[in-house]
């Protein structure tokens, strides 16, 4: 990682199920940061949820609104930043994201993410007659822009404190290797 990163906030980046929101609390907390999540964001400003969003206005203007927000949030400050799943796919986001925030990737195997989110609807990419499958094609599609995260965090076999223990771990490393 480049020595002269500025590195104010943490995002976490990582498919549906990660618990990069559970995760993302919880490190807030600890760390007396302010723990904003962009789909909370995009529904409070829509005034609809993100299903509704997308039946009616369609994923690329939801792309589009989250686009807009992670420009917003350059200037943001002592932050945890939970993104949406689909968020790092634009590169424009994930080099945004990387100008003032670590950016984590918190990363789950598909059939780990199905027993997490089985039984959830408030996901529209996820309302699948065969939701591993789906899961399976679209984390395969997404694993580069994933990767690019500056860390990769597993969170198969840990609990949301132990994911967010290792997360401020990786933050404490990143901030004194940059002092
Ligand atoms: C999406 C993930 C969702 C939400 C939207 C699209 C995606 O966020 O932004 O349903 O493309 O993976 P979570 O990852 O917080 O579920």
């Amino acid at each position: 990682m480049d020595a002269t990163r500025k590195i104010s906030n943490i995002a976490l980046i990582g498919f549906m199920g990660t618990g990069k929101s559970s995760v993302g609390r919880l490190v807030a907390d600890q760390l007396h940061f302010t723990f904003l999540d962009t789909d909370d964001v995009l529904v409070s400003r829509a005034g609809k949820p993100i299903a509704e969003i997308f039946a009616q206005e369609g994923e690329p203007a939801f792309r589009e609104k989250e686009s807009a927000l992670v420009h917003e949030l350059t200037l943001r400050t002592r932050t945890v930043i939970s993104t949406g799943g689909g968020l790092p796919v634009n590169p424009a986001n994930l080099a945004s994201l990387k100008t003032h925030a670590l950016v984590m990737c918190l990363w789950a195997s598909p059939e780990k993410i199905h027993e997490r989110v089985h039984g959830q609807s408030h996901r529209p990419l996820l309302n699948d007659p065969d939701a591993l499958a789906k899961i399976r094609a679209l984390l395969a599609a997404r694993e580069p822009s994933y990767r690019q995260a500056d860390v990769l965090v597993n969170t198969e076999m840990r609990s949301v404190r132990e994911v967010a223990h290792q997360v401020i771990h990786q933050y404490r490393l990143a901030l004194s290797a940059h002092r």
